[in-house]
């Protein structure tokens, strides 16, 4: 029986977030809680999700990949998907990132891939099919604009790749940014899809950091124009430290909390200078990571989030939880828009903080720093076509 099955890590954000619409540096890390996608081929002949109809409208992140991956050869079949998992839903935890990026993996690895010489995938000059940042003249951003220039290219299928060297994780990165992008009307930051494809720590900024490894440069056309992004990764010294996240349960949709920044923005351009501060309270973060300085790096998260309180973004209940943690914790700040959605507190002693901030009414997750990212994790029979 032909079977992938593949998993991508949630994430959060431990400094920047806010700023980083505004161009300065922002750090997130991969978390232990994963989206897992079984694909089989469909038994009905029809697409399947968790046994039902897969419904395109309502699955736009699923139908997007299909799109991009499976819909132009007419050899493939229809699939049957099964989805599971332990990040929530809508809370700024990075779960639609994480299913986009473990379906583009699983798609991918029951595909195969078409190059146009003998090789093992490293060279994507050689694919004949694709997406990846290194090659210029493509664009995932449209269904079919991966076609565009290079058509001759294409066109010359010679050798078929199967098995994991099939996978590219940067082709997972892009595809789960541009159908993202597509289910947020044009607008998704490459954060959450990158950090939930590569794994690990990952800094996204507006411009090359310092000493940390730049991976590549993210450019989509938005609503609001041309946007670039640098994308950095970023591997911090091994320690006994943990982040406890803790869930307000309030639902309070990023769109709103970014408008609500522009509008205080627009209102009082002197308040830059507080984006700023968050862009100089990141660096800070990034220095004390690469230091494995874990004291400092929860000081810098408490700093982080003063300065988020100071423009408008956390929200009483948030604020009660980070009360609750701090005590046991090396430092706790909201993670992500804010208004609700969850807080995170970097500890040693993961049990008693998230103890504290379960008595404070949040609901909690425990996690090391920095999980592995988009992995297929089993598989047979494949390629699923012949
Ligand atoms: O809610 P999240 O985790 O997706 O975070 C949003 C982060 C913001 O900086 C507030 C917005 C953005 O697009 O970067």
């Amino acid at each position: 029986m032909s079977y992938v099955t593949a998993s991508a890590p949630g994430k959060c954000i431990l400094f920047g977030e806010h700023a980083v619409v505004y161009g300065q540096p922002a750090v997130a890390v991969a978390i232990d809680q994963r989206i897992k996608v079984k694909i089989q081929p469909s038994q009905t002949g029809l697409w399947l999700l968790d046994g039902g109809d897969l419904n395109f409208t309502r699955n736009p992140h699923i139908a997007g990949l299909i799109d991009r991956l499976w819909a132009d050869d007419e050899t493939l079949q229809p699939l049957s998907f099964q989805i599971e998992g332990n990040i929530p839903r809508a809370s700024g935890l990075g779960s639609s990132a994480a299913l986009s990026s473990a379906t583009a993996a699983a798609l991918r690895m029951a595909k195969g891939r078409w190059l146009n010489a003998k090789g093992d995938g490293s060279n994507n000059n050689q694919w004949s099919e694709g997406y990846s940042s290194s090659i210029r003249e493509t664009n995932p951003y449209t269904g079919s604009g991966y076609r565009e220039n290079r058509e001759e290219q294409y066109a010359k299928k010679e050798f078929h790749l199967t098995g994991p060297k099939a996978v590219d994780i940067d082709e997972c990165a892009l595809l789960a940014h541009s159908v993202e992008a597509d289910a947020q009307n044009g607008r998704a930051s490459p954060m959450d899809s990158s950090t939930c494809s590569h794994g690990g720590i990952v800094v996204i900024s507006d411009k090359r950091e310092a000493n940390i490894d730049w991976q590549y440069t993210r450019k989509m056309t938005t609503p609001e124009g041309v946007r670039t992004w640098e994308i950095h990764t970023m591997k911090p010294p091994e320690d006994d430290v943990y982040l406890v996240i803790g869930n307000t349960g309030i639902h309070a949709p990023t769109s709103r909390q970014v408008a609500n920044v522009a509008k205080m923005l627009k209102k009082n351009p002197k308040r830059f200078r507080e984006i700023e501060t968050i862009g100089r309270i990141a660096r800070r973060g990034i220095a004390a990571l690469i230091q494995g300085d874990y004291e400092t790096v929860g000081r810098t998260m408490t700093e982080n989030h003063l300065m988020l309180q100071s423009i408008g973004v956390s929200s009483p209940e948030l604020d009660n939880l980070i009360k609750a943690a701090a005590p046991t914790a090396l430092g706790a700040k909201l993670t992500g828009a804010g208004g609700g959605g969850c807080m995170i507190a970097l500890t040693r002693d993961p049990k008693l903080t998230s103890d504290a901030i379960e008595l404070a009414g949040g609901r909690t997750l425990i996690t090391k720093l920095g999980a592995t990212g988009v992995a297929i994790d089993k598989h047979g029979g494949i390629p699923f076509c012949q």
